[in-house]
């Protein structure tokens, strides 16, 4: 039974993290989804939100090879991995800029836990350029973000406009 986490803030779900999501499953028997709680930041959806978000969003999934569920953690993600039993991390990597930040969290969670494993997967070429932060700037100055959200996203952030 191999347990992967794949941690993130998630804010919103975009078509780029259900692709990571997608491929983890290939990979490994279960998938945590695992929803940062962080207090300092400023969110578009609450905590709330972004769980159904996520569990709508991965409802179509084919699991019947493997798991996926959503969690949430606070503190260190090496503590939540090691109560979950989880064997690795999985990160998406887009460009040479995602490198160096994952590159210094992968190592310093090896030091940390060494036996998790960071494994990375290359962002597919057509999700490279997406991230929450682009798909919201772009939704907030009217642009069309449909096709880089799952439409239950793209719902729920109409509805946050309203
Ligand atoms: O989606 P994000 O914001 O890029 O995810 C970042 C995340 C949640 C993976 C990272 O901030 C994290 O692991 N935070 C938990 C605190 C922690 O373990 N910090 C030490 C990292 S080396």
């Amino acid at each position: 039974m191999r347990r992967a986490i794949y941690p993130g803030s998630f804010d919103p779900v975009t078509e780029g993290h259900l692709d990571i999501i997608r491929r983890s499953c290939r990979i490994f028997d279960e998938i945590v989804i695992a929803l940062l709680v962080n207090p300092n930041k400023k969110p578009m959806f609450t905590i709330d939100e972004r769980i159904a978000l996520l569990q709508s969003a991965t409802a179509q999934t084919d699991n019947s090879k493997c798991q996926v569920r959503v969690a949430t953690f606070q503190g260190l993600l090496v503590h939540f991995a090691r109560e979950q039993r989880a064997c690795a991390v999985v990160r998406g990597l887009r460009a040479v800029a995602d490198y160096e930040y994952e590159l210094q969290m992968a190592q310093m969670n090896r030091r940390l836990a060494p036996e998790v494993e960071t494994v990375f997967l290359m962002a597919g070429a057509g999700e490279s350029y997406i991230s929450s932060r682009l798909v919201k700037e772009v939704f907030q100055l009217g642009g069309d973000i449909s096709g880089l959200v799952p439409p239950v996203v793209e719902r729920a952030m109409h509805a946050k406009k309203l």
